[in-house]
């Protein structure tokens, strides 16, 4: 009998965990804890270690892998983007992560990361809404209303005050699922018929939905002056959101160039257009917002730092909460290096 050391075991958060640290901390609270973590790893951007994401594309969708280090604690996520998995019954985004002590490689946490995803995307939108969106920004129009939207709703009530949400979907039924979810949450939710209705007397536009094309979810018209657009759907080469000529008019915020200039609404644009590094004004080293009639646009698409500051969270409540179950998942033989002997205990 082998019995594991205890350098063998790993934290892990299953996704019945995940939902009881959620229930008990609230999610309003978890999404503003998580901006303020993303927030502060932000400020140190230049330590960690930034690639663009290993993607695996096909016809119907892509598998990627996210990794940073901040020096001393290694992470990735892995993450699907498969836009008709939804008309099999599956989620469009399904998720989980890892971290590791870079000291010895060992991981010490291991998470489902769909909902955690759902989390930080909302949680990093926000916040770069905080820096870039209208000051007194009431209400939000909210485009795409499947499994991040009640997540990016919730994220701008808590962290940028945001009062009244306004709901379109190509499907109703999406509608009227994301409207019954946010009853009863404090926010004011108008479902509209048309993206046009949905935009009326909006500051912020938050486009959020799937399809594996180059849509155009708003057109140049549909753009007023003085708005901020949260772009998060349009996050795959060939997969965008917006017309070309909102980019022209706007200011675009990034949250890494070399990514996003591969997956972000800015592919449709010339490799040097000029974009602003988000944790360059968090930094306070580049401009936000400078006038009310700009168009700011933040566009998102995901970066692994936001997933390690998620992953972190979850890691530093496990003690309060015993959110966790441990996993037998690092073969550590007391001799290290009697690993077959391992085999020969066991038998
Ligand atoms: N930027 C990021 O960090 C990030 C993170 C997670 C997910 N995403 C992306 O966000 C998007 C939404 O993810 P999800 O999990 O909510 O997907 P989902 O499939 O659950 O929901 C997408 C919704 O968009 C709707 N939709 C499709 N085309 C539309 C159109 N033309 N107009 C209005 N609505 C339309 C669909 O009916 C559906 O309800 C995906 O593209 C996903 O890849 C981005």
């Amino acid at each position: 009998m082998n019995t594991p050391s205890h350098q063998a075991y790993v934290p892990f958060v299953s996704v019945d965990n995940m939902l009881k640290l959620v229930l008990h901390l609230g999610v309003e609270r978890v999404l503003a804890d998580l901006a303020a973590e993303i927030e502060a790893d932000f400020k140190r951007w230049p330590l960690f270690d930034k690639t663009p994401r290993v993607a695996s594309h096909s016809d119907v969708g892509v598998i990627e892998l996210m990794p940073t280090s901040d020096g001393e604690t290694y992470g990735f996520k892995y993450v699907n983007g498969h836009p008709s998995n939804m008309k099999q019954g599956l989620q469009t985004v399904t998720a989980f992560g890892l971290l590791a002590e870079v000291a010895t490689g060992y991981p010490v946490l291991l998470s489902e990361m769909t909902i955690l995803t759902a989390l930080r995307t909302a949680a990093t939108s926000a916040m770069a809404a905080k820096w870039l969106a209208p000051a007194g920004s009431t209400t939000m129009a909210l485009i795409g209303n499947g499994a991040q939207s009640e997540f990016q709703a919730l994220g701008f009530k808590a962290i940028c005050g945001i009062s009244e949400v306004r709901l379109y979907d190509i499907d109703p039924a999406a509608t009227a699922k994301c409207a019954a979810n946010l009853a009863g949450r404090g926010l004011k939710v108008v479902s509209c018929a048309t993206p046009e209705d949905a935009i009326l007397g909006a500051q912020i536009i938050t486009t959020v939905t799937a399809d594996k094309q180059y849509a155009t979810i708003l057109t140049d018209n549909m753009v007023g002056a003085g708005v901020h657009i949260n772009a998060v759907g349009g996050d795959c080469p060939g997969k965008t959101e917006l017309h070309k000529d909102i980019l022209l008019r706007s200011s675009i915020f990034v949250e890494y160039p070399e990514q996003t200039r591969i997956e972000g609404e800015i592919q449709q644009l010339a490799p040097d257009h000029p974009v602003i590094e988000l944790w360059q004004v968090i930094n306070g080293q580049a401009t936000g917002r400078s006038d009310a009639r700009e168009i700011t646009l933040f566009d998102s698409v995901g970066f692994a730092v936001e997933d390690f500051s998620a992953l972190r969270y979850v890691r530093s409540k496990l003690d309060e909460t015993g959110l966790f179950t441990q996993l037998d998942m690092i073969a550590d033989p007391d001799d290290p290096r009697d690993l077959f002997g391992m085999i020969l205990r066991a038998s």
